[in-house]
């Protein structure tokens, strides 16, 4: 056995366990971890995109996950363009995606 390679149960570094939450996301319950951002909470649950671009509806998700391109904002518990990336996810937070088309040009 290499000396890196060691049982789980004894790494002294092994992150506690955390307290599970759930968020719903467009109406549906997602699991996560306390301590988890939304962005974390949807990315462990498979989902890579959430928010539609208003110019052509591209799908988008995290880009930087440092809050610097607001791809990834959402709609949390009424509160719109919430970075998901830097918002840290509470248990029973209502969490919708967003899309804003275009506005109409009138002249
Ligand atoms: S992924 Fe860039 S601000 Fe959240």
């Amino acid at each position: 056995m290499s000396p890196g390679l060691f049982p789980r149960s004894e790494d002294g570094i092994r992150p506690a366990a955390s307290d599970a939450l759930s968020i719903s996301v467009d109406g549906k319950t997602v699991d996560g971890l306390a301590g988890q951002t939304i962005a974390g909470v949807l990315l462990g649950s498979g989902r890579l995109a959430w928010r539609k671009t208003s110019s052509d509806g591209s799908p988008r998700g995290v880009f930087c996950g440092i809050g610097v391109c607001f791809d990834c904002i959402v709609e949390v518990n009424g509160i719109r363009d919430v970075r998901a990336c830097q918002r840290r996810a509470r248990d029973g937070d209502q969490v919708i995606s967003q899309h804003d088309p275009l506005p109409e040009v009138t002249e």
